[in-house]
């Protein structure tokens, strides 16, 4: 367990040790995607963890696919978010804020313009999801125009803008997890017959576009990248030619010189050593459910340069203390993960002296 503590340079902050805080929607933002009086509690409690990547924000309505999921796209937003970085600089950390357009996984009934969703093809993913009157199927969305695209893309580059004026240290492009980036990449989301669809090349191109846009207008030192081969959330899948997408997109994105690329892994280990060898910056490698006694384990064998935690630092603001000092964790309570108030939020306890002493 010895290099996670040691420091590392990424873009153009100095991290203390390699470990992060994973990114976590909570659903406790205001009606207006606003984020709440709350969040620069939750996050400032959190600095120790050194980068604190955010929970998915929509950078327009479109994105929105969530209740009370926060925005990057107003006034209101921008001051919310900055209350936020203000208090996580205040404590010593870092923030960049993760950029999700939810694409086809969302629902009128869930955003400000009640409006059918937008993704790549009018394909539903065959799920259900949470609406203010209970579940509900999750409708066919309308595939976007090819000029539409433009737009699209340029939300993702006014939003980097918003949140660098919010105090912001960057953002992360989330392409993962089944939401609208991932939906281009997927072969079973995207089905078009333009320059976006079909070939490895053609499924990448929005997720090399959005990542331009975004570091034209903020610097490829504020910018990271999430992927997830073949977690299937969200219905997408890649296909047989997963490792093919995935070393094109690594390699194009390479050469864009970002701080950073994250991979929430699931268990290809051939294509993580792949990435691994292809990415030139630092590599963030989050394994979904692994026990946290094994967090070191990438960073030992170089795998990756930093292991993000989730679930583990939702429960436990002062996981990096605990961790250092082999003290007991509190248990994640899934019951409050997404909405509600304090209660699973901002009141998860502390070390206390007599745990130190257990
Ligand atoms: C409550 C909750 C909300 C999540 N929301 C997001 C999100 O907004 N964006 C994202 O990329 N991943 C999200 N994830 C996935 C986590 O970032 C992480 O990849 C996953 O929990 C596996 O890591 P862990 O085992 O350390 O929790 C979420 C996970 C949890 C538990």
């Amino acid at each position: 367990m010895k290099k996670i503590w040691e420091k590392i340079i990424v873009g153009n902050m100095q991290l203390p040790h390699r470990l992060a805080m994973s990114p976590m929607t909570r659903s406790r933002a205001l009606t207006d995607g606003t984020p709440s009086d709350l969040s620069p509690e939750y996050y400032g409690q959190r600095a120790s963890l050194g980068l604190i990547i955010s929970e998915g924000t929509q950078p327009s309505e479109d994105g929105q696919g969530y209740l009370n999921t926060p925005g990057i796209y107003t006034k209101s937003h921008i001051q919310g978010w900055k209350n936020v970085s203000d208090r996580v600089h205040q404590e010593g950390g870092h923030l960049f804020i993760q950029l999700m357009h939810v694409g086809r996984t969302s629902h009128p009934d869930n955003t400000p313009h009640h409006r059918q969703a937008v993704a790549p093809s009018a394909v539903a993913p065959g799920e259900q999801i949470f609406t203010a009157d209970g579940k509900k199927d999750v409708p066919v969305p309308r595939a976007l125009r090819t000029e539409e695209i433009r737009d699209v893309v340029d939300d993702f580059r006014k939003a980097a803008r918003a949140a660098i004026e919010a105090g912001a240290d960057g953002v992360e492009v989330h392409g993962a997890n089944g939401y609208l980036v991932h939906q281009f990449l997927g072969e079973n989301s995207n089905v078009r017959t333009d320059e976006y669809g079909g070939s490895v090349e053609n499924r990448g191109r929005f997720a090399i576009e959005v990542t331009k846009a975004v570091i034209d207008e903020i610097g490829a030192d504020k910018v990271g990248f999430r992927i997830s081969p073949g977690a299937g959330l969200g219905g997408v899948k890649e296909g047989v030619h997963i490792d093919q997408v995935y070393e094109y997109l690594v390699s194009e994105l390479d050469k864009l010189g970002l701080a950073y690329l994250h991979v929430m892994h699931v268990g290809n280990e051939g294509l993580l050593r792949k990435i691994r060898s292809i990415w030139s910056n630092p590599l963030l490698v989050n394994r979904a459910g692994r026990p946290i006694a094994d967090i070191s384990i990438d960073i030992d064998n170089n795998l990756a340069d930093i292991a993000p935690i989730g679930a583990w630092a939702l429960a436990n603001p002062d996981i990096v203390e605990r961790l250092k000092k082999s003290a007991p964790l509190n248990e994640p309570d899934r019951t409050t993960f997404y909405g509600g108030d304090e209660k699973g939020y901002i009141d998860y306890p502390l070390l206390t002296t007599k745990e130190l002493t257990k």
